[in-house]
């Protein structure tokens, strides 16, 4: 089997979908990997990195032209469409319900269509959870970020010209991004607190020292496969007056609320940040799905009523080498849960297959 790894051509991504060790180790399961020219180069892999295990690099349209297998981070675009074979198996994240055309091209191509992001939520998929592994480093980068963008430093400081308190961070929603956002606030001297929609993850804030902010008298989300279900707005409302009074004293906010197919949660209005202190700083690392703050604005920082709101998307991909080290790692798990060196297997009941398949055989199955 002929595994083709690209350059990504989405505008300011730099991660890769597989490193050259996960390269080498595949090669050694009697795969070949056919690398386009530069694919690594922005997430610290050069060529010649890729050619020392045993890859072989080339043009793009000679590795699709051979390629059974599309490594990728990003869907492909017209143009790798249509440089690729009938038959090849493309495996990235897809995101098919947002791309209805995309994915009717890749049926009608007869390429399977395999999804990142839709790895099923369970024990034996962890492994290949690449939404996981990008989400854990975007949780730590969303909090580098926020550090610098604050006027004050994080933990107590004692000195002979006075104490320095230490930095307040807030928290929205404890999932994977935000668990990792308290841990790295914590690490770095903060006092933390945090709010989720699942009162099960008190137990996780508090294990990584956080607080956990209750939402008293108010109906707990329903988790469907391991995502959180929309709340109703008396909870919304009611988690706002719980939280309130920890937003306005905080220094930095990092929300990461999300409701999987649906639009993220508004859950600070122009009117809060309004109440908020000078100077506090904003991470929206919902803002590719609409935002948590009513005035995160995407891929810009912007300065409202004194408070910064950072709202970089692909916060991974700020973090190529990290990022595609571990979204590699998912995709090797994924083949070879999928596939041997000769070719795949095709369980199409089996619960990942049957969760990551968007198209097979021309056919969309989703
Ligand atoms: P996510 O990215 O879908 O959402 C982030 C967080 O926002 C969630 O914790 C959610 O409860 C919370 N949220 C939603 N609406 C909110 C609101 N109005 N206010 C505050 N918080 C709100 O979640 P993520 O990070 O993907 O994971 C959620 C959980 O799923 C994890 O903690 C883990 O227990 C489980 N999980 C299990 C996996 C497995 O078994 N393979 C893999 C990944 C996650």
């Amino acid at each position: 089997m002929k595994i083709a790894v690209l350059k990504e051509t989405r505008e300011g991504e730099n991660r890769v979908a597989l490193t050259p060790n996960v390269c080498g180790q595949l090669i050694k399961q009697g795969y070949e990997c056919l690398v386009e020219n530069n694919a690594g180069y922005n997430s610290n892999f050069n060529d010649e990195s890729y050619s020392n295990v045993g890859c072989k690099v080339m043009a793009k349209q000679d590795a699709l032209a051979q390629a059974n297998i599309l490594a990728k981070v990003n869907a492909p675009n017209d143009e790798e469409i249509s440089m690729m074979q009938a038959g090849t198996a493309c495996i990235s994240f897809l995101y098919a319900a947002n791309n209805p055309e995309l994915i009717q091209k890749l049926a009608a191509k007869n390429i399977t269509a395999i999804s990142m992001d839709a790895i099923p939520r369970i024990s034996r998929a962890q492994n290949m959870d690449a939404l996981s592994s990008q989400a854990n480093l975007g949780g730590y980068k969303a909090v580098i970020l926020g550090a610098s963008q604050l006027g004050k430093i994080f933990p107590l400081l004692m000195t002979s010209a006075g104490t320095i308190t230490p930095s307040r961070v807030l928290i929205y929603g404890a999932g994977v991004a935000g668990l990792q956002a308290i841990a790295t606030a914590k690490r770095l001297g903060a006092v933390v607190e945090c709010t989720d929609v699942r009162p099960e993850t008190k137990e996780q804030i508090e294990s990584l020292g956080g607080k956990f902010i209750e939402v008293k008298d108010a109906e707990a989300a329903k988790v469907e496969g391991g995502y959180a279900k929309e709340v109703s707005a008396d909870y919304l409302q009611k988690q706002k007056e719980a939280v309130n009074k920890s937003l306005f004293q905080a220094d930095l906010v990092i929300t990461t609320a999300l409701v999987m197919g649906k639009k993220a949660p508004v859950l600070i209005t122009e009117e809060q940040v309004k109440q908020m202190k000078l100077g506090a700083v904003i991470v929206d690392m919902a803002v590719e799905q609409g935002g948590n703050c009513e005035l995160s604005e995407l891929n810009k920082t912007v300065t409202k009523h004194g408070v910064t709101i950072v709202g970089q998307g692909n916060l991974p991909s700020t973090l190529p080498q990290n990022a595609s080290e571990l979204y590699a790692k998912n995709i090797q798990n994924l083949l070879t849960h999928l596939a041997t060196k000769d070719g795949f297997k095709y369980e199409m009941e089996e619960e990942i297959t049957k969760g990551t398949f968007i198209t097979h055989e021309g056919k969309i199955l989703k």
